[in-house]
């Protein structure tokens, strides 16, 4: 059974890879990168929710010292972005450029923001979390995958 931090890397690998699917198509739109975007857009924003709703949610109470708080709550900033970003999205015509301005800024962040989360979140939950609960967190975050609805 994979630890929560091996099944986030694994969401990060394969998000990153359909970015790069995306990218690859141009810029002409077309009905395969239209469906492209919608699928990154939603296991973007389960892969979100269901950190938040196990990993963070954990670690905002275990993290008392001020440089691991402060890489907690950066990251749900980045999550709150991601989220403005997607709203915005959700409401552009996939046909026009402002849809592909907001979806290279989605993709900017995100990767920005994967960098982060594994360089200093994933430290601080090694450190602050028993390898049982990174083993029971992962569990959970498969189930809470399933559970978001977008
Ligand atoms: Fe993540
Ligand atoms: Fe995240």
């Amino acid at each position: 059974m994979a630890d929560v931090l091996t099944r986030i890397r694994r969401d990060h690998v394969r998000v990153k890879e359909l970015f790069k699917e995306f990218d690859g198509f141009g810029p002409q739109a077309s009905a395969t990168r239209i469906k492209l975007a919608r699928r990154i857009i939603e296991q973007l924003a389960v892969h979100d929710r269901a950190e938040e709703a196990t990993l963070y949610r954990l670690l905002r109470s275990r993290a008392a010292e001020r440089e691991a708080r402060l890489a907690v709550l950066e990251a749900l900033e980045q999550h709150a972005l991601a989220d403005e970003l997607i709203r915005k999205l959700l409401s552009t015509d996939p046909m026009e450029d402002e849809f592909d301005a907001k979806f290279t800024i989605l993709e900017q962040s995100v990767e920005q923001h994967i960098k982060e989360e594994e360089a200093r979140v994933h430290p601080v939950a090694r450190m602050l979390l028993r390898p049982e609960e990174l083993d029971d967190l992962g569990a959970r975050f498969e189930e809470a995958k399933k559970q978001v609805a977008v």
